[in-house]
């Protein structure tokens, strides 16, 4: 590998919420065993260097006042979009800053509907859209993920239908890839659930800020693809935030190709006065949109691969249960015959699980009736070091 995912980097006292806010738990792990951070959805890898070096370059220019995004920061996305996702006709006027793919998800939702109307989630679901949607006064109606034959998560599109029918539903907020369950959506699904929403007139919010994040022999398709209705009816939202793990940088961006809707989405994000972009951050995408860039995602690709087989792996020969995920980082584990043949609570068994260092996210909040959400992307050593005290202090056969 040319890049390196290998090396354990010390995070405490690094501004890292995965661990310092750990330190911070009323009943930390028991006397000497460091945390191990497996829940917040951010990386233990150092970026990829090109990134590194552009904000270095940057600093050494001693004035950071009021400026506006330069034409390579938009071009650097236009790029990145048609070399990796295969867009074609994407232009300057398609993109729009956005202050976080959470704030850019919610202003397109605002921009779409009024306080109080049913917004269509499928479940699973993202706890920042649950936390969100119901902050802004939102009716969350969900349509479950149902396990195939294969153990591979799917749309149930009549339940989806029936539930925009019934609710009078005009908008979605669809996660492509999808967070927690890690589907890589196919095109022939992605046409089906588009299809639907063009019948009954629904818009689309679709959060791709997982799109890079694809296991090899995967493909992540657009949603803005899959049909003439899907470009014009569609917010989406990107990010290099949790591609190469900048979200302490904050910013993502939207494409929108209507200008209807274009008009709708600037107009709510300028309310605040707020949604402005840091120059940080964008020099921190015009290094990571370059070639390096591509070449470090690849390879991140694989060692995220590899840590998931080991981790799934290992959790299977205890009789977790979980789907390969297609995408993100993540495990979505169903704890629940676990715990009935070892007669233990979810919440029990985390706390095992926290008092040896491994912190893991509750499934919970997530939908999910007895799971545990887990985050892989750290250095393949010390996910051995996390399933060895698993192993050895935690978990029954
Ligand atoms: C699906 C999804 N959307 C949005 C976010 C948050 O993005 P941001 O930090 O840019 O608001 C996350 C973070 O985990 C996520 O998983």
């Amino acid at each position: 590998m040319k890049y390196d995912f290998e090396s354990i980097i010390d995070r405490k006292g690094h501004d890292a919420w995965a661990i310092d806010d750990l330190y911070d738990d009323p009943t930390p792990p028991k006397e000497g065993w460091s945390v191990i951070p497996m829940w917040v959805a951010d990386m233990s890898f150092a970026t990829c260097p090109t990134i590194t070096e552009a904000m270095a370059e940057r600093v050494k220019h001693p004035c950071f006042g009021y400026f506006r995004t330069s034409d390579e920061y938009w071009n650097s996305i236009i790029d990145w979009h048609t070399k990796r996702n295969g867009v074609t006709g994407l232009e300057r006027k398609h993109l729009g800053y956005e202050n976080g793919v959470l704030g850019g998800v919610m202003a397109a939702v605002n921009a779409l509907s009024a306080r109080g109307d049913s917004i269509l989630v499928h479940s699973p679901t993202y706890i920042g859209f649950t936390g969100c949607l119901e902050n802004n006064g939102y009716n969350i109606v969900l349509s479950e993920l149902k396990l195939d034959e294969n153990n591979i998560y799917r749309m149930d599109y009549e339940d989806m239908e029936k539930k925009i029918k019934e609710n009078n539903i005009h908008v979605c907020v669809f996660c492509s890839p999808h967070n927690p369950s890690g589907r890589v959506w196919e095109k022939e699904e992605l046409e089906k659930a588009m299809a639907i929403f063009e019948k009954h007139h629904v818009y689309v919010v679709s959060d791709e800020i997982w799109s890079d994040l694809i296991r090899p022999g995967y493909k992540h398709i657009p949603t803005q693809l899959v049909s003439e209705y899907a470009r014009m009816h569609t917010i989406a939202q990107y990010a290099t935030t949790k591609t190469f793990n900048l979200a302490g940088l904050i910013g993502s961006y939207h494409i929108v190709y209507s200008k209807y809707l274009r008009d709708r989405i600037d107009k709510e994000g300028s309310l605040s006065h707020y949604n402005d972009i840091n120059v940080f951050s964008q020099h921190a995408l015009i290094g990571a949109y370059k070639p390096e860039g591509h070449e470090w995602v690849d390879e991140l690709n694989q060692v995220l691969a590899s840590n998931i087989d080991t981790m799934k792996a290992f959790l299977e020969g205890y009789g977790f249960k979980m789907t390969l995920p297609q995408g993100t980082y993540l495990l979505y584990v169903d704890a629940t015959d676990y715990c009935e043949k070892h007669h233990i609570s979810i919440d029990d068994l985390q706390k095992k699980m926290w008092d040896y260092g491994v912190s893991t996210q509750d499934g919970r909040p997530f939908h999910g009736s007895c799971h545990i959400r887990i985050n892989v992307a750290i250095p393949p050593a010390l996910l051995k070091e996390a399933c060895d005290r698993l192993e050895k202090y935690v978990l029954e056969k």
